[in-house]
């Protein structure tokens, strides 16, 4: 029996951290006022929860406009339609995301070209873009991923140069602020998810924000059945479909966004203490912090695990003792989508892959991004936002827990255990 709570001894941490998502009586309030009412669905558009709630979401993220969706992948798919993409355009995306940032790229038959990810944010490399752009490309498609920004100064010098379009996927950036301007509000349009795990949620939605009254239009009939948008000073008519969202998911978002400031506070602070007690810890790097991120939104406290310096055990190793010491958190949470179980492109379904060409692309095997490959398989390893909602104490707890399994890393040597082969399998092939 060893001291390490994988190898039998006591766990460090037996007390829950905070869990998410968090509700209270504004949430059941509100939700109340949706099922008295005879209003439930997103018609007649938008619905009164769902615009009272994307106001505030545009200021917060100062845009002039914002427009709930179903989910953040259909945000994405509507930002993709206003800038008007066309089959077989080029869509520059970061190969280090959830595979729901590059699905609606491929489901307009459009095609996603992947690009590495700078190894201090883990975002998109900005140097790399230009070396993928072709007269193809029509848009750059950034990822503010985990608790940094990619480097929209860059980025949006590169798009201006190369007159392509900027959709920020902001998935894991709400209240985010990049040199005092919101996550979303720089590129062309900004796309958010509101599923479960992210900083505001009610369990599936999504919104879409922009400065461009033309791109919102679009979104509106898009996600609208094709319908006129509210403004309708366009009058785009367009194809669409029913991607609207539900009023009572608007309401719980209502209430939702109360608490961010508050909530976003607490987890930069708690997670600055952590780096005050990480630091000089030769197994651990953190990312580098940025000046120009004004607003820390960070969905996932990201830091990286060196083998080299901890004997060369994997960490599956590390990242399963420390679950078991009681600390949630994740390695292979995201891999490059292109070689992910998630991401089985079959030419066939996808036409515009094969075009102009003799042999479909092989999205599956055509790239090699290290940085994304070493952050996937080798490096990340993410806590998620909640637990960062409590105490100094729980962060004690997490620091403890990373410099206890360091200090006893010989235990995990050639260790064998369910835990490690289920952190050795990607999110959607594990057991939970
Ligand atoms: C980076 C990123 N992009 C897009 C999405 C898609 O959002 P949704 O799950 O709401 O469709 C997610 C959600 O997990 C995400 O993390």
């Amino acid at each position: 029996m060893g001291k390490l709570a994988i190898t039998g001894g006591e766990p460090l941490r037996k007390k829950p951290f905070t869990e998410w998502p968090l509700g209270g009586k504004e949430e059941l309030k509100a939700l109340e006022d949706v099922l008295t009412s005879t209003k439930w669905g997103g018609q007649p558009f938008p619905g009164k929860h769902a615009s009272a709630f994307a106001k505030r979401f545009a200021e917060v993220h100062t845009v002039k406009y914002a427009q709930c969706v179903s989910t953040g992948t259909v945000a994405i798919q509507a930002a993709l339609r206003a800038i008007g993409i066309q089959p077989g355009d080029e869509v520059i995306a970061p190969a280090y995301t959830w595979e729901g940032t590059v699905g609606p790229v491929l489901l307009l038959n459009a095609v996603p070209v992947f690009v590495d990810i700078d190894p201090d944010t883990y975002c998109l490399d900005a140097r790399l873009i230009e070396k993928a752009i072709t007269p193809k490309t029509k848009a750059i498609l950034p990822v503010h991923l985990g608790m940094r920004f990619a480097d929209m100064d860059e980025i949006l010098r590169i798009a201006a140069k190369h007159k392509v379009r900027v959709i920020e996927d902001c998935a894991h950036a709400h209240g985010g602020m990049w040199k005092g301007k919101g996550a979303g509000s720089m590129g062309d349009l900004g796309a958010f998810s509101f599923q479960s795990s992210k900083l505001i949620t009610c369990g599936e939605g999504g919104a879409v924000i922009t400065n461009n009254l033309e791109y919102m239009e679009k979104v509106q009939s898009y996600i609208n059945a094709g319908r006129a948008s509210v403004t309708d000073q366009y009058r785009h008519r367009i194809i669409g479909f029913n991607y609207r969202l539900g009023e009572f998911q608007a309401a719980v978002l209502g209430a939702q966004i109360d608490r961010l400031a508050e909530q976003s506070k607490t987890r930069a602070e708690n997670m600055s203490y952590l780096e005050t007690r990480l630091k000089g810890t030769p197994a651990i790097g953190l990312l580098k912090p940025d000046p120009r991120i004004t607003r820390l939104a960070p969905y996932g406290y990201v830091l990286k695990y060196f083998a080299n310096q901890a004997k060369g055990v994997h960490r599956a190793s590390f990242v399963a003792a420390l679950q078991l010491e009681g600390i949630p958190c994740d390695g292979l949470f995201y891999e490059p989508v292109y070689k992910s179980s998630l991401f089985p492109v079959n030419p066939a379904d996808f036409p515009a892959l094969t075009w102009g060409r003799e042999k479909p692309l092989d999205l599956r095997n055509m790239y090699c991004c290290p940085e994304s490959e070493k952050a996937g398989y080798h490096e990340a390893v993410w806590f998620m936002h909640q637990i960062f909602l409590g105490t100094k104490k729980d962060v004690d707890a997490i620091a403890d827990a990373i410099h206890k399994v360091l200090e006893n890393i010989d235990e995990l040597s050639d260790l064998d255990h369910k835990a490690i082969r289920n952190q050795r399998l990607s999110r959607a092939e594990r057991e939970s």
